[in-house]
């Protein structure tokens, strides 16, 4: 695999470097909930400040749709930034290329300014050729930081790779070393899925199929896999609109033979009452909403024997106290076996909700900033923001 890396570029001072973000944060108000994303792009900025680049950062904010909404503006990211990484910033209100040039080209040397959304412009939704060509017109190189949008065909994140010199910048290096890690992985590969939906995890499970030893399912996925073996699965939450070919991969006997299910679940009837049972035996009126003791028994052992972990999706409905238990236990086993005898990756955002209530976060390998993008390139997907700065 070949990273064109920014380390690969020369003379930077004074050079105008368009760097895409992703500055998608959680707000609550004006503030921001999780500077997790807006960290994770510190290395790539002080890098080129440092170089003397003038520094054009580009991003998108929630899922405007092509047109201004002030509830997705990115001035609080840029107070944030201001107050965290550098004085040197300047907010320009224009999310236009056009518009926003006059001041981007009066950039110093080490300076760094942010165009409002970019999701804005109807033209980066579209990954139009012309606005592609607007926005590569504000730079004479482009750097993209933003893995976890990668997975979206839209302008700055890949059409304006067409018109200017590309790199990846220090976030893309690590996102795709650590996941190319679970890829090609020092076996066993134990992958962990969780979550909602089997037709986003679906891709990831079969893909990594071949080269994953056990792969271990809970949370609503669970649930799918459960309905689909015929057992009553009562008021559970449960995908119901699944494509035919992956609800044949579900029964085929293949895919089955590494796909380990619960044995136990939590389940919670309408008048509140909790029970643990087998799977098979779910009332009608019952709801699943967590792995039960058994099974974190089970998960905990395979997950032992890896050398390799991928975890991405909730075991239950951690929201709530009572049913997070699966969760913890597994996000603490987890931690306890990476960084050590096994390599140990996650991403998500409910998953990283999780390992934060364990406080273990620090013993994790590596924390992907992705989830959509995440379950792409693992899926085996093409990524269009990583076409022509990553080449396998
Ligand atoms: C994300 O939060 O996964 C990325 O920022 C991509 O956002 P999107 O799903 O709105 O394209």
């Amino acid at each position: 695999m070949k990273i064109n890396s920014i380390k690969n570029l020369k003379n930077l001072a004074g050079k105008k470097v368009l760097l895409r973000v992703d500055y998608n944060v959680p707000l609550e108000g004006k503030k921001i909930k999780d500077d997790f994303r807006i960290k994770a792009s510190y290395d790539t900025i002080n890098y080129l400040q440092e170089k003397g680049a003038k520094i054009i950062l580009v991003s998108h904010l929630g899922r405007a749709k092509g047109k201004v909404d002030s509830s997705n503006s990115l001035k609080p990211v840029f107070l944030y930034l201001k107050e965290n990484l550098s004085s040197d910033l300047k907010f320009i209100s224009e999310h236009d290329p056009k518009k926003a040039k006059k001041e981007t080209d009066n950039l110093k040397e080490g300076e760094i300014a942010m165009i409002e959304n970019v999701r804005f412009n109807k033209g980066e939704l579209t990954d139009d050729k012309k606005f592609s060509k607007e926005l590569a017109n504000l730079a004479e190189i482009y750097v993209n930081d933003a893995f976890s949008v990668c997975h979206r065909k839209q302008a700055s994140v890949s059409g304006v790779k067409e018109y200017l010199p590309s790199y990846a910048g220090f976030l893309i290096e690590k996102e795709v070393e650590a996941l190319n890690k679970v890829v090609n992985p020092k076996k066993p590969l134990v992958a962990i899925m969780g979550g909602a939906k089997i037709s986003t995890k679906a891709p990831l499970i079969f893909n990594l199929h071949d080269k994953a030893d056990n792969i271990l399912i809970g949370g609503a996925l669970a649930t799918v896999f459960f309905k689909t073996l015929g057992y009553e699965v009562g008021n559970s939450f449960c995908e119901n609109e699944v494509d035919d070919s992956i609800l044949e991969k579900m029964k085929n006997k293949k895919y089955l033979k590494k796909i380990i299910l619960p044995i136990d679940v939590v389940v919670q009837n309408k008048k509140g009452i909790v029970r643990q049972c087998v799977p098979e035996s779910v009332k009608k009126n019952e709801s699943i909403l967590d792995i039960g003791p058994e099974t974190i028994g089970l998960f905990a052992k395979h997950i032992k024997e890896a050398n390799t972990l991928i975890w991405n999706g909730p075991m239950g409905k951690f929201e709530e106290h009572s049913f997070r238990q699966g969760s913890l236990s597994i996000a603490r086993s987890i931690a306890s076996r990476a960084k050590g005898p096994s390599f140990g990756v996650l991403g998500g955002g409910e998953t990283i909700e999780v390992i934060k209530m364990t406080k273990m976060s620090e013993y994790i390998d590596f924390i992907s900033t992705a989830g959509g993008a995440m379950l792409s390139f693992l899926g085996g997907k093409e990524l269009p923001g990583l076409n022509k700065i990553v080449s396998y």
